[in-house]
């Protein structure tokens, strides 16, 4: 959940900014030439000079990117044979306004990217249904959930190629994988073993005190689909720009 927020944050804005960065852009994008002699700092400054806008996603001059307070994602799902499934639905999660790019290595010669995010802290709320079995106990459910992630960290690995395309060059990134790591979970599962109040409560507590071992269960799932739904989002954003728009001499 907060990695979907993560690669949200990192499309809305990054992806933004590359477009924004190097393109016919609103006025509130910091453009960064091909060949700049740190591109990486230039990125950095440009994201956070655009970063106050990306929470409305209104960049000014007619140019949006989806919004960042609250971001919504729509379905998440994952399984593994009968042992393991889970689906969350209907996410809608607060604070990814406030990322950090702790780490970027940008090479525009050949569109290769590492970026290195920081969320401090992420609230979400949604709808779960589950069937997981964490410590020989097999927990299920369905229902409302909330919870709060502190210090989630994504790194994303970018590499692009140049699509040719009526006589002009598009980048494409066919897949963006990427991996999530959170620091401190806690989360609350409404309904759990269909409503009973106590077993809810323990698995409640079982999934908290155990929270890593949770997030390595629905963690893998998550980035997959998240991947999935970036290089959607990518895909999108990238087909309107050229690669000399997007990356100009000067
Ligand atoms: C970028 O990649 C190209 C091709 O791999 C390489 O020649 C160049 O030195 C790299 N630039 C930086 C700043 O790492
Ligand atoms: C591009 O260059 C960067 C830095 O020089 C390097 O880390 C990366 O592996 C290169 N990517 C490709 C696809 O050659």
């Amino acid at each position: 959940m907060q990695s979907a927020y993560a690669i949200l944050i990192f499309s809305a804005c990054l992806f933004g900014v590359f477009e924004g960065c190097f393109g016919a852009l609103p006025s509130s994008i910091k453009t960064c030439p091909r060949n700049h002699p740190d591109p990486n700092r230039c990125i950095l400054d440009a994201v956070n000079i655009v970063r106050p806008l990306l929470a409305k996603g209104d960049l000014g001059d007619g140019y949006h990117t989806p919004p960042l307070e609250p971001l919504y994602l729509d379905n998440i799902e994952m399984g593994r044979g009968n042992e393991f499934r889970a689906v969350f639905s209907d996410i809608q999660a607060r604070g990814g306004s406030n990322f950090i790019i702790e780490k970027l290595k940008a090479n525009i010669t050949n569109l290769s990217f590492d970026v290195y995010i920081l969320l401090p802290k992420i609230e979400f709320v949604g709808k779960y249904s589950l069937k997981i079995r964490l410590l020989l106990l097999n927990i299920n459910g369905k229902g409302d959930m909330r919870g709060t992630f502190k210090n989630a960290r994504a790194y994303v690995k970018m590499r692009g190629i140049k699509v040719h395309k009526d006589g002009n060059d598009y980048v494409k990134f066919k897949e963006l994988p990427l991996r999530i790591k959170v620091e401190d979970a806690q989360i609350h599962l409404d309904n759990l073993f269909g409503g009973d109040p106590v077993l809810g409560q323990v698995g409640n507590n079982i999934i908290n005190d155990n929270h890593k071992l949770f997030l390595a269960e629905v963690l893998p799932g998550l980035e997959k689909g998240l991947s999935k739904s970036f290089v959607e989002i990518s895909d999108n954003i990238l087909q309107t720009a050229t690669f000399d728009e997007m990356f100009p001499l000067e």
